[in-house]
């Protein structure tokens, strides 16, 4: 069946079978729907027969169709797609034994192969060992955090059905995708022929399979499920190694993976163990690694929170021994020390700093921001790691001399009781990117304020101390260098 997919991609865009198509067929109720998994009001507007219906009912919304319906819109390929695992015939119906579904990313519409979304109308949410996840949460947050400059070599480590590297195909000329479950690496196979990329598929566990090579740039959504490690195994979530040693071991060994200047971008839940500042941990695994670091904590669960979130993932909600794999899970956490799990985001990029010495020490900053971020974040990440960089190259009289200006977007908030000459609080707000707000005294305020390119630092501190006095106005430097490193004013 050499040419199997290549026909197959021309009868969905002879159905027109898209992102807009899908969508202009469902309409925005039963398309809401089925993002809470519930197929009716879908399966009420798909049931004329034509091509775009037929191939809708299909995959998302697995229904069984008729043999006659997948002719038309599938001309002459029911036997191979069947044969090839895709679809599965009984006497006068066809189901889909895998989801294919339009999926539209900045570039252009493409279309991804997963396993079968479980739990639709209710049905039990129980899936395989080898499951492999289709267009998840996070594997859409991987893909916005991703810095999208053009390189050479990327990696994307624990690919699925290789949506990271569908992705990366367009700014990217070598990808290599890798992953343990040969499921995965079939279904990443048949997405790389559908979207007409090139992808460099590799058998194996973490960096295994790229033993000795360096990346421009590696992404991973790796298996980060922290349990005890020892019940049953969903390879989509569960590394196998207890507690978050997979993370922790792909952090350690990432930056001997990165040409200099190269970008690693790991999502993961991390352990917040009791008396342990979070940040601190996770300092250890990054210390030395001659990366500048930049981790954002996005969200903290409790343990009963993060237990139950992943019973119920795996289905074992309301299972017969739901309550004592819910105790086993949860006595784990506690006898780990564990008060919580944090999600968030570690970038790392190969500065070549070296952390001791004071004058190109790596980077390193630890944040928690919990709030809502402007999506895609990758031009922000890009923009941090630049600005990280220049300031490493700034000595004090440089910046003194450099003409900053504030961000466009930086707005000033003030609050104070009603009537009050003066607030009792500044804030200054990002619009954009990380949305960072930052509380500011009055001196640091005029001081972004006076920012607009055309006075130096060193003019705008002196005439700050002029009109304040140099008590107020002195000793600000630090502050500028946060300002800029947090992106509120711009080194032009
Ligand atoms: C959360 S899924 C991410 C899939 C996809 N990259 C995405 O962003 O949606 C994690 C993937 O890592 C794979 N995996 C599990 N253990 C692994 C290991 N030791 N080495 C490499 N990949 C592994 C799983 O099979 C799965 O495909």
């Amino acid at each position: 069946m050499p040419d199997l997919i290549p026909r197959l991609r021309d009868a969905l865009v002879a159905a027109d079978y898209s992102v807009d198509g899908v969508s202009a067929l469902l309409g925005t109720t039963a398309h809401a729907a089925l993002a809470r998994n519930e197929t009716t009001p879908g399966l009420r507007r798909t049931g004329e027969g034509s091509p775009l219906e037929t191939l809708t009912r299909l995959w998302p919304l697995q229904a069984t169709v008729t043999v006659e319906a997948v002719d038309r819109a599938l001309p002459g390929l029911l036997d191979e797609l069947c044969a090839e695992g895709i679809l599965e015939r009984s006497v006068g119906e066809v189901a889909a034994r895998v989801d294919l579904r339009p999926y539209g990313t900045d570039s252009r519409d493409l279309w991804v192969l997963a396993d079968l979304t479980p739990g639709l109308d209710g049905s039990p949410n129980r899936v395989g060992p080898d499951h492999v996840l289709g267009i998840s949460p996070a594997a859409t947050s991987l893909a916005e955090l991703t810095v999208r400059t053009g390189v050479p070599s990327a990696l994307d480590l624990g690919t699925g059905c290789g949506v990271q590297s569908l992705h990366l195909a367009a700014h990217v000329d070598h990808v290599v995708a890798t992953d343990v479950n040969q499921r995965a690496l079939w279904l990443a196979g048949l997405n790389a022929e559908l979207n007409e990329v090139a992808i460099d598929l590799r058998e194996g566990s973490f960096f295994e399979p790229v033993a000795g090579e360096r990346f421009d740039l590696v992404v991973t959504n790796p298996p980060f499920v922290i349990s005890p490690g020892t019940g049953e195994r969903l390879v989509y979530r569960d590394s196998g190694l207890p507690g978050d040693r997979a993370v922790e071991h792909i952090v350690r060994a990432l930056p001997e993976h990165l040409n200099p200047g190269g970008t690693g971008q790991v999502l993961a839940n991390w352990m917040v163990l009791r008396g342990v500042p979070w940040d601190e941990r996770l300092a250890t695994w990054t210390d030395g690694s001659g990366c500048d670091t930049w981790v954002v904590q996005r969200e903290v669960l409790d343990p009963a929170q993060y237990v139950e979130l992943w019973l119920k993932d795996a289905g074992l909600h309301g299972a017969g021994d739901y309550s004592e794999r819910y105790d086993t899970w949860l006595s784990w956490l506690e006898d780990k020390g564990v008060e919580g799990i944090g999600f968030g985001w570690i970038n790392l990029r190969r500065s070549g700093g070296r952390a001791q010495s004071s004058g190109d020490r790596a980077q390193s900053r630890f944040e928690e921001w919990r709030w809502e971020v402007e999506q895609p974040l990758g031009p922000e990440v890009e923009a941090h790691f630049d600005r990280v960089a220049a300031l490493r190259s700034l000595g004090d009289d440089a910046l003194l001399a450099s003409r900053l200006v504030l961000r466009e977007d930086v707005v000033q908030e003030t609050h104070g009781a009603a009537g009050a000459a003066d607030p009792s609080r500044i804030v200054l707000r990002q619009q954009r990117g990380m949305r960072r707000a930052r509380q500011v005294d009055t001196v640091e305020a005029a001081l972004a304020g006076a920012c607009d390119g055309d006075l130096t630092v060193g003019q705008v501190l002196a005439a700050l101390a002029q009109l304040l006095g140099p008590d107020e106005a002195g000793g600000r430097l630090e502050g500028v260098r946060e300002l800029v490193a947090e992106g509120f004013l711009g080194l032009g």
